[in-house]
């Protein structure tokens, strides 16, 4: 009986933790089930194809999520284009190697045929997202919880007020990530994200060349990994990329934190995950695969819940590029 009693409360406790994390959100799983069925079917159709054909792509789309989320929430104000009187966020600095925005037009283009007006381009951008990473794997690794709507706002002057910067040290990250209601776990497990895709030199050439202004090196970068890396970035002017992963730099999985682990992170945002006592545990948890992708489901779909606008507020944009006349 005691037994029995304990299972209960363990199993209401399990279900609590789990609803509990879709309940507070706004969106759900299957928001157009009746107003665009098989939404689904045709964003990972498109994506899988055009990311069968580019291998860059995950990295890009994924990262178009996490920019889109950070600056005004989930709501699509990455895509917008810059008007006569209007920067956009496309503008910013840190635009540098955004892309991708070529496949969310294909699928919109696609929904708009199939459901008018129906599927806004904010749930486009987390969807493919998704479909891109889980290229990899053959089957959609996280549940993308839909029904966001597109802002009709982009500006360029809010991105670096919101995003993360890669010479942070762990306090301003954590800090970056608080502001949007997410924590230092989210922050740990998202950026196991730069397990793919590449970083210009000059977000980490200071790293190599100047870091105290001394013409010295950063003394927590792997000294055999430093040398390779200047190598690649021949000096504090060079504007190549570089892979993030050093080991495996196309493959979605967690070889960014072993590299982390052997002071191997590319930026100094990377590096400072190690600088915070439990954040450095963490990472060490993060190495095993499973742990990795059940944080990893959880994390984005906490990130995909960033200022949404639903309901009333906001549109269904036509195109991605521009606002609703
Ligand atoms: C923790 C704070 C973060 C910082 C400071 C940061 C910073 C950066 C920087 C500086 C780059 C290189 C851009 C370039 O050189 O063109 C980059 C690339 C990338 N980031 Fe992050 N990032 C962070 C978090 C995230 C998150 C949360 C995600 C996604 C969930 C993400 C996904 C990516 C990907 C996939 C790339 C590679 C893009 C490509 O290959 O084109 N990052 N990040
Ligand atoms: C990034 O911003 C620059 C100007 O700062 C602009 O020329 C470029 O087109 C932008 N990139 C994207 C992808 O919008
Ligand atoms: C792959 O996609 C990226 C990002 O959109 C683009 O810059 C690049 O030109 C594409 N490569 C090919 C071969 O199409
Ligand atoms: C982190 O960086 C911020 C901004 O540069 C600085 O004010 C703060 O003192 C730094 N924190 C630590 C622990 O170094
Ligand atoms: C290194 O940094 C110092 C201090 O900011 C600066 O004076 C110096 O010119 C830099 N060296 C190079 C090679 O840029
Ligand atoms: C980590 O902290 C130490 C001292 O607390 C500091 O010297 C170092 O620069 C920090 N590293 C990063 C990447 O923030
Ligand atoms: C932008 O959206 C807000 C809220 O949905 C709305 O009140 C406003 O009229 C819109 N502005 C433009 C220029 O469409
Ligand atoms: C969307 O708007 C942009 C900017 O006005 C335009 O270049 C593009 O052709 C439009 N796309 C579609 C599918 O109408």
């Amino acid at each position: 009986m005691m037994i029995c009693n304990l299972l209960i409360i363990m199993v209401a406790f399990l279900a609590a933790s789990v609803l509990g994390d879709y309940q507070s959100y706004l969106l759900s799983p299957n928001y157009y089930s009746g107003t665009c069925d098989g939404v689904e079917d045709i964003v990972r159709e498109i994506t899988w194809n055009r990311v069968a054909a580019n291998y860059t792509l995950p990295a890009k789309l994924i990262r178009l999520h996490f920019h889109d989320c950070f600056v005004r929430g989930c709501d699509g104000s990455i895509l917008l284009d810059s008007t006569a009187n209007n920067p956009a966020e496309k503008e910013a600095i840190p635009n540098l190697s955004l892309g991708g925005f070529d496949v969310i037009d294909e699928i919109k283009k696609a929904l708009e045929l199939k459901c008018p007006r129906t599927v806004s381009c904010a749930d486009i951008v987390a969807l493919a997202a998704r479909d891109a990473v889980s290229y990899q794997f053959g089957t959609p690794m996280w549940t993308v919880l839909t029904g966001r709507k597109d802002g009709n706002i982009s500006r360029k002057s809010e991105v670096l007020l919101n995003l993360p910067s890669p010479f942070s040290n762990f306090s301003t990250l954590n800090q970056n990530f608080v502001n949007k209601g997410l924590n230092a776990r989210d922050l740990v497990v998202l950026s196991g994200a730069h397990t793919i895709g590449v970083g210009h030199c000059n977000l980490f050439s200071n790293r190599l060349y100047n870091f105290t202004g001394k013409g010295d090196q950063d003394p927590s970068l792997n000294r055999d990994y430093a040398a390779e890396l200047k190598t690649k970035c021949p000096s504090l002017a060079a504007t190549s990329a570089v892979y993030m992963d050093p080991i495996t730099p196309e493959e979605f999985d967690t070889n960014y934190y072993v590299a982390l682990k052997r002071n191997e992170g590319l930026f100094q945002s990377d590096a400072a995950l190690l600088n915070d006592t439990s954040a450095s545990s963490f990472v060490e948890l993060l190495i095993n695969p499973s742990v990795f992708l059940s944080e990893f489901r959880r994390s984005i779909v906490r990130m995909g819940n960033v200022g949404v606008l639903t309901g009333q507020s906001g549109e269904i944009r036509l195109n991605c590029s521009v606002v609703n006349s």
